[in-house]
């Protein structure tokens, strides 16, 4: 008993010093926030788990009443000022910006580019992979986004004649899936080919909740890892189903390796594969590590921009009346695939995912990062200063800095004019990060938008209910309302209000 009491008392002197120390003397101490995001992680913890996805707005909420600067965790400072997005995830090589563990956490290797939080391993890694998505590279790359569009107005047509409901989200996934798989690859079953278009692999990406549990408590995601896949498969079918997929992902590696041949278009993997890099970069965990993210980043996120903009034409008139107008020029014969370099040179068009991209953000977690080597300074608009110790977590989030008034004017409302009447606003927000760490896949994004919306749009136009002949192929949302596509939660990717179904159409050929 009393080794017991002396045991409580020390734990008691531990967490109060350590409140102490967090609210008075901690480098943050000075940061405003509210005391119990500074005392402890739970508080964030709450928002993310147990409200779901909800610290996004309640940091919102917090920047209203503490201004642009604000502690949400002990060791976490958020920023919402898109004055200082080129401070924080600088352009500059010199300047070391690494990920902090609330990002590296939800990874459980940190053997991929993504999670590798040393500058300098991070810059080789990248650099590795980085000329396959190039802009020139990219281009290379038409020919296989232009059979992708072939699939996706293949698939539409047997919707069409099925009349059912399709979910938005699901062709987008597929599709999008189906170009990266072929550039890291060259191939294998295409998801637009299968009946369901892999459904069960996009659900086990869409864990909501479950990705945020490990950003608080590492371990559990650590700890199932080692659980028996029978017992596994009773707790949450879907880990043994994402096992399945990084063990499938290890046969293709394995095959590339072994592969006496080098295929007609050269892929990632059979590059990097016959690259005279180290071979402990080469090997097959990390190159599976790599594989993965490279499948996850570039899947779900084109397609809940590719949902977001078909739900804008389809609720804007306006906005379809403008894009067809380019396109039916820029596109003359509607049954040839779009060229790239007049995409390029479709000012509504890119004015349109420009502004997809910026009212919808697609990754909408907090991008933290660290700057281990240098103070970052806060300047307030009345010439106040706010100093960030090195070593700080620091982070940004797509969702609200997009929103920003400083970043355009009416921000809360979806308008792709903005970018035609002021070019100079193009860019500026932080949908794809900026910097050393930015999205590695943003040409390829780009390329996907532009092409698969001209040419879904170009055949497609929104079903007028006051016509009786509607005069060529169309689509009409289903039972669909803003809840249906506006983000709801956070959970790394955005989520829609509990409940909801997404953006789901009807197709109609006549
Ligand atoms: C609209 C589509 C996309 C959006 C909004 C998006 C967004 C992002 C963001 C915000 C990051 C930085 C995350 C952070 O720092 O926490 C990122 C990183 C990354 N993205 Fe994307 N992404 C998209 C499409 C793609 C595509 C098509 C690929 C290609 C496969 C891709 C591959 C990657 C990779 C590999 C990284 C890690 C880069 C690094 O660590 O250096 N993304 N993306």
């Amino acid at each position: 008993m009393a080794s017991f009491l002396l045991l409580l008392e020390l734990g008691v002197t531990y967490f109060v010093c350590r409140a102490i120390y967090r609210l008075y003397f901690h480098p943050l101490a000075k940061v405003p926030g509210p005391k119990l995001a500074a005392l402890t992680t739970w508080y964030c913890a709450y928002y993310d788990i147990i409200e779901g996805g909800q610290y996004v707005w309640k940091i919102k909420e917090l920047h209203d009443q503490y201004g642009p600067v604000v502690r949400t965790m002990p060791d976490v400072v958020h920023v919402n000022d898109p004055a200082f997005i080129d401070k924080l995830y600088t352009q500059s090589p010199q300047q070391v910006r690494e990920r902090p563990w609330t990002v590296l956490n939800m990874f459980t290797t940190h053997l991929s580019m993504l999670p590798t939080r040393d500058h300098y391993l991070h810059r080789r890694r990248r650099a590795l992979i980085s000329k396959f998505f190039s802009q020139a590279n990219v281009r290379k790359l038409v020919p296989v986004v232009n059979d992708t569009l072939e699939d996706l107005h293949r698939r539409f047509e047997g919707w069409a004649k099925e009349g059912k409901p399709v979910v938005m989200r699901v062709p987008w996934q597929a599709a999008t899936k189906d170009v990266i798989a072929a550039y890291a690859f060259g191939g294998g079953v295409k998801c637009l080919q299968m009946e369901d278009c892999n459904q069960p692999f996009f659900q086990l990406l869409n864990q909501e909740r479950a990705s945020k549990v490990p950003v608080h408590f590492y371990w559990v995601m650590q700890a199932m890892i080692k659980i028996p896949p029978s017992i596994m498969n009773k707790l949450n079918p879907a880990i043994p189903h994402f096992e399945r997929f990084l063990g499938d992902l290890g046969k293709i590696i394995e095959s590339i390796r072994n592969d006496k041949e080098t295929p007609e278009r050269s892929t990632i993997f059979h590059d990097i594969l016959r690259s005279d890099v180290a071979e402990s970069e080469k090997a097959t965990p990390r190159m599976v590590d790599e594989a993965m993210v490279l499948a996850i980043a570039g899947s779900d996120t084109t397609a809940l921009t590719m949902v977001a903009i078909c739900y804008e034409i389809l609720t804007q008139p306006k906005i379809f009346k403008r894009l067809r107008a380019e396109l039916d020029s820029v596109m003359p014969d509607a049954t040839q695939p779009p060229d790239p370099v007049k995409l390029d040179n479709s000012p509504y068009l890119n004015a349109l995912i420009e502004e997809a991209l910026r009212f919808y953000p697609s990754a909408s977690h907090r991008q933290d990062r660290v700057a281990p080597n240098e103070d970052l300074v806060y300047e307030y608009t009345d010439g106040r200063t706010l100093t960030l110790p090195k070593g700080s977590i620091i982070g940004m989030t797509a969702p609200l800095v997009n929103r920003h008034p400083s970043l355009c004017d009416d921000p809360d409302t979806f308008d792709p004019d903005r970018y035609i009447q002021d070019p100079k606003l193009m860019h500026r927000h932080l949908t794809f990060n900026k910097g050393a760490r930015q999205c590695l896949g943003m040409n390829l994004a780009y390329q996907e938008l532009q092409t698969f919306t001209a040419g879904v749009w170009r055949k497609y136009a929104p079903y007028d209910p006051s016509k009786k002949v509607q005069g060529g192929p169309t689509m009409e949302l289903y039972e669909t309302t803003k809840e249906d596509v506006a983000m709801w939660s956070d959970f790394v990717t955005p989520s829609p209000k509990p409940g909801s179904p997404g953006v789901r159409v009807i197709v109609r050929l006549e």
